[in-house]
């Protein structure tokens, strides 16, 4: 049989949760990340040290004994974040990062930042303290069209910010256009993007066509072909300004079979398997391992990962949901057959 072994790898952006849909979802990532940079958007919002090391502890309390997993956790930016908190953040073993989201982008985003400008501050105070921003680059302008919030967001902010900040360690977070790509490939070294594994797999027809698919919609929203296939180029090109970054984002399937359904794709449960078959399809597998294990953890300065993960080639169904006691999650892919299956971590 046919198999793939890599360095055990990192997802450098991950939605957890907590209570029971933690307890369901860490597993799969576990299994098969040695690490992950843990978003903060609960309810309500991780925005100290002192909350991120309380949801630390839940976190680890749902690894599966026997597994090696560290969570690598972030703080959600607001208008009211602190000099003092970020100097902590910086101090902390445990903290990575800080995550801005542009108030009203995304799930949970209501106490994020509305004046980006105004948070200034705080940026010069990351980039004194060397502790990363990680950007939901979205406007959130009514006016303008869902398809362009991305583009729009890099002109607006993200090039003042760059440039205001050179020394300031930025990941524009689940890239999804052409522009977006151009704008990380121009930009200094400080400047990096994650990948998900539904933008390198799907584009908007997937969502839309056919009837309203709601598995599909996450944000930003899933582009047309063109964008598709520039961020498969940048992931398969080697350049380590790019990396594994899946943005699971668990909801009940409850709320997103609805008439107005959540955002996000959960991929944790088959997330390195549908990475291989996107890298496949372009003869890339080869370019996995590095965009997986290495780019991510060289960008947060830690360690590469020792041990290792086997992906064998083989056809499986992914289930149709995962959950127990009444809780559902719909993956994505869910009953569609994926090639490759991941084996075992060594
Ligand atoms: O689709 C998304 N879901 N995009 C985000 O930015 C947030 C995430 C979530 O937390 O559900
Ligand atoms: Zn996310």
């Amino acid at each position: 049989m046919k198999t793939l072994t890599i360095t055990r790898p990192d997802d450098l952006h991950l939605h957890v949760r907590n209570g029971a849909v933690l307890k369901t979802v860490l597993p799969h990532t576990a299994r098969q990340f040695a690490r992950a940079i843990i978003m903060p958007n609960l309810k309500p919002p991780v925005t100290t040290v002192a909350q991120a090391l309380v949801y630390r502890e839940e976190i680890l309390q749902a690894v599966p004994a026997g597994v090696d997993f560290t969570p690598l956790m972030t703080l959600y930016l607001t208008g009211s974040t602190t000099v003092d908190e970020i100097e902590k953040a910086a101090a902390s073993e445990h903290v990575h990062a800080f995550k801005l989201y542009p108030a009203g982008a995304t799930t949970n985003s209501d106490s994020g930042v509305a004046d980006i400008k105004a948070v200034y501050p705080l940026f010069a105070a990351m980039e004194k303290h060397d502790i990363p921003l990680l950007i939901h680059g979205e406007v959130t302008d009514e006016a303008c069209d869902i398809f362009d919030r991305e583009r729009v967001f890099i002109d607006r902010y993200l090039t003042d910010i760059a440039k205001n900040f050179p020394g300031l360690r930025i990941v524009l977070e689940h890239v999804t256009t052409t522009e977006a790509v151009q704008f990380v490939q121009a930009a200094s070294a400080h400047i990096a993007a994650t990948i998900t594994p539904q933008h390198l797999l799907f584009n908007r027809n997937a969502l839309l066509a056919g009837g309203i698919k709601p598995h599909y919609y996450c944000l930003p929203i899933i582009k047309r072909e063109a964008h598709r296939l520039s961020l498969v180029k940048a992931a398969t090109s080697g350049n380590p300004k790019f990396f594994l970054g899946t943005d699971s984002a668990p909801h009940l399937s409850s709320l997103k079979e609805t008439s107005c359904g959540c955002a996000g794709c959960y991929s944790a449960h088959a997330a390195l398997e549908l990475y291989a078959e996107a890298f496949e399809r372009v003869g890339a597998l080869d370019k996995l391992e590095a965009f997986a294990s290495f780019y991510g953890a060289d960008f947060y300065r830690l360690p590469r990962n020792s041990g290792s993960v086997t992906l064998e080639k083989t056809t499986w169904t992914v289930p149709p949901v995962y959950g127990e006691n009444g809780l559902s999650i719909t993956p994505l892919g869910a009953n569609e057959e994926l090639s490759w299956k991941l084996k075992a971590a060594a």
